[in-house]
């Protein structure tokens, strides 16, 4: 398994170019089964989940496509004129849990679908049951039979209403992808607003769907009888960007962020500022950099958007870790999302967990160690304490950063970050 290796105490200095979103790109990517006309999705990042995704889709019969986009991005044309099978195996699902996202989609558009159940997942439970009761208001008859979710609607899918319990991302697209297709009007309450939902509308509107309330809580979906095929560019990454933000921070560094979308970042920048950084927006995106010296610790608690936001908990520990003073950092979407903290503390930080709450207490500097982590985000939060550390911190399990990081390494070092991969055996 390969690693990243980091010599630590470089401050970054430069422009990275913030890639489309992982998570905008997969359920884009699913909404293709929708129509049987081809959809072009503009700057989809080189990603192992999106790899993954392509290799489900091609499996349900989806012919895709590469075409190079501007800037070294790539574009993708996915078209599944014929859909061959409607079962998303374990093998693939297990791999990855947005696999689920085919779901609403294939119900829609053949009336029957059969997706593996995900399984449990290293920061939570994660169940789907909001999925499987909003595709139930839309007349879906769902059976769970041997690890499989089954799902069948005979006689199409009719609009209804549904309020969600919890805010979920992954039930709203998956409910708002099949009430695109349903007969009649569809009203979800509660839904998620995360700027990745609202490109996938804006897609799906482009596909012809009527949706209203786009970027709110509450949606109205009235359904058409088929849906075309449309060009779409996929929203720039957030989180990607918000990580980089933190690079500056830790390494006292000054990056500019080309692309970053502030609007969709508000709440981390308020945020970044509260502890000391200096951030503005460029014309090119957005330039960070501490304002004054020593970063000062900062209270955090994730929420849904406009929130501060569960993927960046990781990331904004790491900064933390070094700040003057001491900062809580409260975890509510998921339960488990704090295994990056021993790995911390490997590496010198002095961090207290109580239940949802990390207490940390800033440190002048961190010690480069060994590490690993097991998800994505606390991964990448360990290559940030890396940067910053004295020393060589060696990141192992760099798979999880090759599931939501394009070319980490090679934004870092353009920067003036010394790291590199090491092949594993
Ligand atoms: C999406 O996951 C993201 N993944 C996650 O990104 C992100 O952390 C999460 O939203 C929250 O923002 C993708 O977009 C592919 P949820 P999702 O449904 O849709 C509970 C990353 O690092 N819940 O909003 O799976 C759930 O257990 C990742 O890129 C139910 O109880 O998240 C959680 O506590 C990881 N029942 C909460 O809701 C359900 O049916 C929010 O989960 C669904 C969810």
């Amino acid at each position: 398994m390969d690693s990243i290796e980091i010599q630590g105490g470089r401050p970054l200095v430069g422009e990275i170019a913030v890639s489309g979103a992982k998570n905008a790109a997969l359920p884009l990517m699913a909404a293709c089964l929708l129509t049987d006309e081809a959809l072009r999705l503009e700057r989809v990042p080189r990603l192992a989940d999106i790899a993954t995704l392509s290799s489900l889709l091609k499996g349900l019969g989806v012919q895709i496509g590469e075409e190079a986009g501007e800037k070294g991005q790539r574009t993708l044309l996915l078209d599944a004129k014929e859909i061959t099978s409607t079962q998303a195996s374990y093998d693939l699902v297990r791999k990855m849990r947005a696999s689920v996202l085919v779901l609403g989609p294939l119900l829609a558009r053949c009336g029957h679908a059969e997706v593996s159940l995900p399984g449990g997942c290293a920061i939570g439970t994660r169940p789907v049951d909001l999925h499987l009761r909003g595709l139930e208001a839309l007349g879906a008859e769902i059976e769970l039979e041997e690890g499989y979710i089954k799902a069948r609607a005979p006689k199409g899918l009719k609009g209804g209403e549904y309020v969600f319990p919890k805010v979920s991302v992954g039930a709203t697209e998956n409910i708002l992808m099949a009430a695109a297709l349903a007969e009649g009007t569809t009203r979800l309450v509660g839904a998620a607003c995360e700027p990745e939902i609202v490109d996938l509308a804006h897609c799906l509107a482009a596909m012809g769907a009527k949706i209203e309330g786009i970027g709110h809580s509450e949606l109205t979906i009235t359904g058409v009888p088929r849906l075309t095929g449309a060009t779409h560019r996929v929203v720039s990454d957030r989180i990607e960007a918000g990580t980089f933000l933190m690079a500056a921070g830790i390494t006292g560094g000054d990056l500019t962020l080309c692309g970053a979308e502030p609007e969709h970042l508000s709440t981390v920048i308020e945020l970044l500022r509260q502890a000391g950084m200096r951030i503005e927006e460029t014309n090119a995106g957005l330039r960070a950099r501490p304002a004054n010296g020593r970063l000062h610790g900062a209270d955090a608690m994730t929420e849904p958007f406009p929130g501060f936001p569960t993927d960046l908990q990781a990331q904004f520990m790491a900064l933390m870790t070094t700040a003057e003073g001491a900062s809580m950092i409260t975890e509510t979407i998921f339960e488990n999302r704090f295994m990056h903290v021993p790995e911390l503390m490997r590496m010198g930080a002095h961090i207290t967990v109580h239940g949802g709450s990390a207490l940390v207490r800033g440190q002048k500097t961190l010690k480069g160690a060994p590490v690993m982590a097991t998800d994505l985000r606390a991964s990448v939060s360990l290559v940030l304490a890396g940067l910053a550390a004295e020393g060589k911190t060696l990141v192992n399990r760099v798979y999880h950063l090759d599931r939501g990081y394009e070319r980490v390494e090679e934004k870092l070092a353009a920067c003036g970050a010394s790291i590199r991969r090491v092949a594993g055996e």
